[in-house]
């Protein structure tokens, strides 16, 4: 077991393989946080708490001076009794009050991990994978209680923790805030790392140190947002990519969050991370409840990368579920940036030819098929086929596609209705608005309202019917505008404030009712690129379109940042012509090629406009994708150079996890003559294996190319851009 209760001491031991999380029940009342350190046999009281008194400080009633929530460090604290840090929950109770305990009540460990009731979650397949320790607290006085769950993985340095708040007591009760995790540190000596950007820039890792007071991130847009990912980390000061304590937080949630870390007067950190506030309110009555998402938390001592590593795994076998998780993923090409709009059934052939004879192995047609879609003012919700484009019918050219031998995928944003639609005529009021107020458009469209049963249902009824129409492979889940005018036309005044979460409950349920009716088909999410990046998203759909900028060199900064959570099995990664239709930028085809064999590759520019070269070339990427696929997207992925390090060059690679190959890539991202010598040392190879490094036709051992290093060529010789296949050399 890896959850032990020391009775006599009132002691939690959570252990991870190298890890040990403490609580500690104190006064017989309150869920007190000790510590999350490096792995020890047993906690007797080495740091225990020296409450002294201090001043503007509170008492709780029949305690001494000395001890005061204030300075207490929480499992779950409250308002207004003391403690003047960020609470973890807010309610308000009919009288008017907002204030309440939650102490502790109860408490059960078991093997294994339970679901979370209409939210996506990690998982275990069987219970001696993880043990689950579930705290209950309870307010005397209005009986609203939580329980805090936390599940400890046996050989993952993992805590999973989420809540559920349920309301025992006979009046309603107002939530205005429900974090999922409030975890306390003694001591603020770390910096935090947040995952920032834009659309097209999405997941830069930013780095900066705490101070005093609250610093975080959150989202207000309706989705996760390429703004900000729903992931922060403290690293301790002075840590790195490959050594220091750091801790991750990762939130498995789609739609508007808050992570913050407050610095309080003692210097001492309180993270919270969750559903942001913000616009949130939810109704509990008696004997409802209320479940947080979950936060996925990682604690390593062996800095950035390894932590990096752990997500990967957790995220790849036990958050992204059915047969794609375990599975080589096809490579695709997308007719996106090959015609945009502009397409007929023969472009496309023509495109489907081209791409088989490069040995590629799924079409897929993306936006514009349907309605009368020719631009992106129309159409979004008559999910029926464009006549003038595809007047054979969507069955007609998969048909056709895969005699060709490539599988066949679709585009789809069923989330959207335009105001120019059939949809929209029949059903005007199914879009988020506020009544009387003319609603506000994003990319001339309106979103559907998901909170409604008929719309779901629509929605589900709709879909299903076009994935049976034709042999569809693969799925493109796109949501191309951010949320305004959140509210129902449905609800009460009070339950508009539901409705943000509403819909991602909405949402989660379509998407859970179809990846289970059509569990062969391989689903990519995509936000406009990675707006909805998202652990939440990956749950339902093992991959997401990483960004729509496809430039080579911005897609390094993008999909190393990506990497800091994220596995490369999610990372869905294209070559695209140049100039770069995002930055008009002109980079060699090899270094589009190095750089989008970081994820599951594929092709999305017009294939029937390359030269003989370049077609060759691109055929030749297709072949050796095929042979490092299962390491790219499997292995164990490290960062050898970092962009936000050095923006001139950067370097990563990937392991087996039998570490007998590898992969290495490099690219010079400033091109520069006579430049310094790079000798690259490479890192998770097996000390003792003789890799053959392919391109070099040597073989050098494992302790070697990790401690010496392997001397590159000048940047300009290969094309600024290098990539070395490592086999273990019998
Ligand atoms: C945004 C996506 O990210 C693109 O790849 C493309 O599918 C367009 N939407 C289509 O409208």
């Amino acid at each position: 077991m890896s959850i032990e209760f020391i009775h006599k001491d009132q002691v939690f031991h959570l252990r991870t393989p190298t890890s040990s999380y403490i609580m500690r029940i104190v006064n017989g009342r309150y869920v007190s946080h000790v510590g999350w350190f490096r792995r020890i046999r047993q906690w007797n009281g080495a740091n225990d708490l020296s409450l002294q008194e201090r001043s503007f400080s509170p008492n709780p009633a029949g305690s001494d001076r000395g001890f005061s929530l204030d300075i207490l460090s929480q499992e779950y604290p409250t308002a207004g009794r003391g403690d003047f840090r960020n609470p973890a929950i807010e309610a308000v109770f009919p009288g008017g009050s907002a204030v309440f305990d939650l102490l502790y009540k109860c408490h059960r460990i078991f093997p294994g991990k339970s679901a979370l009731k209409g939210l996506p979650a990690t998982y275990t397949e069987a219970d001696d994978e993880a043990d689950t320790l579930e705290i209950d607290l309870q307010d005397p006085l209005s009986l609203l209680s939580a329980t805090l769950s936390y599940t400890v993985w046996r050989d993952r340095d993992v805590i999973a923790r989420s809540v559920r708040v349920v309301n025992r007591g006979t009046d309603a009760v107002a939530l205005k805030r429900v974090m999922s995790a409030s975890i306390d540190f003694e001591g603020s000596d770390f910096d935090l790392l947040q995952l920032s950007g834009a659309h097209c820039r999405e997941r830069h890792p930013l780095r900066r140190k705490l101070c005093s007071g609250s610093q975080g991130i959150e989202s207000r847009r309706g989705a996760s947002s390429h703004q900000q990912n729903p992931f922060i980390a403290l690293l301790a000061s002075g840590s790195d990519e490959d050594s220091g304590e750091v801790f991750g937080f990762s939130l498995v949630y789609s739609g508007n969050f808050s992570a913050t870390v407050e610095v309080d007067q003692f210097a001492s950190a309180r993270v919270s991370v969750g559903i942001n506030p913000y616009n949130f309110g939810w109704t509990l009555e008696s004997g409802q409840s209320f479940q947080s998402p979950e936060l996925v938390m990682v604690r390593s001592s062996a800095g950035l990368g390894s932590m990096s590593r752990t997500y990967h795994d957790l995220y790849r076998e036990r958050l992204c579920r059915g047969v794609y998780r375990d599975r080589i993923r096809p490579v695709v090409i997308n007719n996106w940036e090959a015609t945009y709009f502009d397409f007929n059934e023969k472009k496309l052939l023509a495109l489907a030819d081209e791409a088989a004879s490069c040995g590629i192995d799924m079409f897929v047609l993306d936006d514009g098929w349907f309605g009368k879609r020719d631009d992106d003012k129309s159409s979004l919700g008559d999910w029926f086929l464009h006549g003038n484009k595809l007047p054979g019918g969507l069955m007609n050219l998969a048909g056709q596609i895969n005699i060709k031998g490539l599988a066949f995928g679709l585009w789809v944003e069923p989330e959207m209705v335009s105001p120019d639609s059939d949809l929209y005529r029949a059903h005007p009021l199914w879009c988020l608005h506020v009544k009387g107020r003319e609603g506000s458009l994003g990319r001339n469209q309106l979103v559907l309202d998901l909170s409604r049963d008929d719309v779901r249902s629509y929605l589900v009824d709709t879909l299903a019917e076009v994935f049976s129409s034709a042999p569809i492979a693969y799925v493109k889940w796109d949501m191309n505008r951010h949320m305004t005018e959140v509210e129902s036309d449905l609800v009460s005044p009070e339950g508009q404030r539901e409705i943000s979460h509403r819909y991602m409950l909405g949402l989660y349920e379509i998407l859970e009712t179809l990846t289970i009716r059509f569990p062969d088909i391989l689903f990519e999410s995509c936000s406009g690129g990675g707006g909805r990046y998202d652990p939440g998203m990956l749950f339902y759909m093992p991959q997401t379109w990483t960004s729509d900028n496809t430039d080579a060199l911005s897609r390094i900064w993008i999909q190393l940042g990506t990497s800091i959570v994220y596995p490369s099995s999610s990372m869905a990664c294209h070559v695209s012509a140049v100039p770069n239709h995002q930055n008009g930028r002109t980079t060699p085809l090899g270094m589009r090629g190095n750089v989008a064999m970081g994820g599951s590759f594929g092709y999305e520019l017009d294939l029937t406009g390359v030269s003989a070269p370049e077609k060759a070339e691109i055929a030749a990427q297709v072949a050796r994708y095929k042979k490092i696929e299962g390491i790219v997207l499997f292995g164990d992925m490290y960062r050898l150079r970092n962009p936000w390090r050095d923006p001139t060059f950067s370097a990563w690679m990937s392991v087996s996890k039998d570490r007998t190959e590898a992969v290495v890539t490099c690219v010079w991202m400033l091109s520069e003559a006579n430049s310094p010598l790079i000798i690259l040392r490479l890192k998770g190879l097996d000390p003792d294996f003789r890799y053959l490094v392919e391109e070099l036709g040597r073989a050098y051992g494992g302790d070697e190319l990790m401690a010496v290093g392997i001397t590159l060529p000048q940047g300009p010789a290969c094309d600024n851009s290098v990539q070395y296949r490592l086999t273990e050399a019998k």
